[in-house]
């Protein structure tokens, strides 16, 4: 027998189709059918008292159980599929401030509703990384010994039965924590039960800590940690920064909204009509490199071509953030990039400007950037000779603006397009998900462990935090499954890609040795 909500919801479904009924009416619960507002204009007159009467007639064969359910769904299922719509799930404070306890009614199962998105879809190309960053421990797995060797990290992770349980070893600085928490909150409730038994550690500092030379051979067993940056030198695992749900500390927006707000920036001068220079706003006092950048400044001696600024934080903060909006950063025709203490999480702000990035050669990375390219995404500039590598770039630039614009357009629609929260999303899924693979032991929650959910970390927080969390909310599990994971490189597929990188910067610096060459001889 069936339960008679889903005959009163069966019934809904003609009666909207009629031409009746709320344009929200959400009435059988999770995933009821309703009414698509192009269905709506159809309705005229008599053929509504004919539905009227079909409608009543089908509505008793169903309510007496002569007409089943599951005729009906294989008569219209595809219709059904289309109707329906995730719920949402806003913030439940009242219930959590009275008991304390994470909501019972989320989803534990996800049932993505968009067909029209083809299972097969693969994910961008960075994605591949995943296997490499996993290389170390794909023989021997990770056991929980080499687990609890991660115990430096700020935080345990734990994902039991599809419920998420969070450890907490130590503050971290300026609410990094915390955002990466409610980021992997969000993940699951895009993917609700998606999500593998798993335990990790996280670590929120900048700089990698696994060094390779400490583990070597066979049965090395490196300590699996994740953290923001790592470096060719380092085992860390990479995982997105927590400015992707926002900054609070920089007043900067979660992703999804100041992607767009660049995009409309970009918009606002052309890019012609930009100070034909480089722009550089940031704190020299983070790295003995960016100290080096600030001889390259314009000045009455020197034009090395790049006008750089010192973001003062704490005027800023005492000014409500007026000077630092990053939409209106986009005033040059070049950016710089520069590492901090270790990768910057300026990076991604600073490709969106659709002005050529100058990236000062790094030595750390973050997960998307290894799918970018010199010359395609970015100008390489030599981190020895900075001031001389940038005024060859911004004259090269300025000699062809065809190339320059393009290179500006491309790194832009890398990070909008590549770097859409979609796929930051379905990056963390897989990484996870790849990870709870090797996993030789039972995760199981530690007694000081407390549950994750939104309403832990969002309903005790004010001003800009709360502010940022109901921006970053996912309300809904996601409508589509994730894309694809594409395969692991073969050898020498990816040698031959990080050789093309090389080559195209070895390219960039034989012309501006050429340049320099001739200048010096012109004295
Ligand atoms: C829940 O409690 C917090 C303080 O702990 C308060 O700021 C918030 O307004 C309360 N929310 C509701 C819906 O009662
Ligand atoms: C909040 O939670 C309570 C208790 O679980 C539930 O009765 C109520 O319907 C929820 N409210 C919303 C808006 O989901
Ligand atoms: C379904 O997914 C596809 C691909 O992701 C997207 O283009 C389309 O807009 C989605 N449709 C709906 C109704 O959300
Ligand atoms: C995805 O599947 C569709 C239909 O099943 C097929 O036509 C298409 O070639 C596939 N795409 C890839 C990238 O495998
Ligand atoms: C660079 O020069 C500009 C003026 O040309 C000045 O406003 C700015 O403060 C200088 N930056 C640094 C870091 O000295
Ligand atoms: C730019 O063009 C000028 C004039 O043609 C030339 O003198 C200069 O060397 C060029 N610079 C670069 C970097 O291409």
């Amino acid at each position: 027998m069936k339960k008679s909500s889903e005959k009163f919801a069966n019934t809904a479904v003609l009666w909207q189709l009629c031409g009746f009924g709320g344009r929200q009416s959400n009435l059988g619960g999770v995933g009821a059918p309703r009414l698509r507002p192009r269905f709506k204009k159809r309705a005229t007159t008599t053929p509504a008292v004919l539905c009227i009467f079909f409608s009543l007639l089908f509505a008793a064969l169903v309510f007496f159980g002569w007409f089943d359910h599951s005729i009906f769904l294989s008569l219209s299922s595809e219709n059904i599929e289309q109707l329906k719509t995730p719920k949402n799930y806003p913030l439940n404070c009242t219930a959590w401030n009275r008991t304390q306890t994470c909501p019972t009614n989320y989803p534990t199962v996800h049932k993505p509703t968009n067909l029209s998105r083809p299972s097969n879809q693969t994910c961008p190309d960075y994605f591949r990384w995943i296997h490499e960053d996993l290389r170390p421990w794909k023989e021997s797995g990770i056991t929980r010994e080499m687990l609890e060797g991660a115990r430096t990290a700020h935080f345990r992770l734990i994902i039991v039965d599809g419920k998420a349980y969070v450890e907490k070893y130590k503050r971290s600085v300026r609410n990094r924590d915390l955002f990466t928490v409610w980021g992997i909150a969000q993940l699951l409730r895009l993917y609700p039960g998606r999500l593998p038994d798993l335990e990790m550690m996280f670590d929120c500092n900048d700089q990698p800590v696994i060094k390779s030379r400490d583990y070597k051979g066979p049965n090395a067993g490196p300590p699996p940690l994740f953290r923001y940056c790592s470096n060719k030198w380092s085992l860390d695992i990479v995982f997105p920064d927590w400015s992707f749900w926002g900054w609070p500390d920089t007043n900067i927006r979660p992703w999804k909204h100041l992607s767009k707000d660049i995009k409309e920036g970009n918009k606002r001068v052309k890019w012609e009509d930009r100070v034909p220079l480089a722009y550089w706003k940031g704190t020299p006092s983070m790295a003995a490199s960016r100290r080096d950048l600030m001889n390259c400044n314009i000045s009455d001696q020197h034009n090395w071509g790049a006008h750089l600024y010192i973001q003062d934080w704490l005027k800023e903060i005492k000014e409500g953030f007026k000077q630092s909006n990053l939409e209106d950063q986009c005033t040059h025709r070049y950016k710089i990039y520069i590492e901090g203490r270790a990768w910057s999480v300026s990076e991604k702000f600073i490709f969106a400007c659709n002005s050529p990035t100058l990236y000062v050669t790094p030595r750390h990375h973050d997960f998307f950037i290894r799918g970018m390219v010199p010359q395609k995404h970015y100008w390489p500039i030599r981190d020895n000779n900075k001031c001389k590598s940038l005024k060859f770039a911004v004259e090269w630039g300025n000699n062809h603006t065809s190339e320059a614009k393009a290179m500006g357009e491309a790194s832009s629609h890398y990070v909008q397009e590549d770097l859409k929260m979609d796929y930051v999303y379905d990056y963390m899924f897989h990484l996870l998900n790849e990870y709870a693979k090797l996993l030789k032991f039972k995760s199981t929650i530690p007694p000081k462990a407390v549950e994750l959910c939104p309403e832990v970390m969002a309903c005790a927080a004010d001003g800009v935090r709360k502010k940022y969390m109901l921006e970053s909310l996912e309300e809904a599990p996601s409508d589509t499954i994730p894309c694809t994971l594409p395969p692991p490189y073969d050898p020498q597929e990816l040698k031959a890609f990080l050789d093309g990188k090389f080559t195209n910067t070895k390219q960039v610096e034989s012309w501006e040795n050429e340049y320099w060459d001739k200048q010096n001889m012109k004295q």
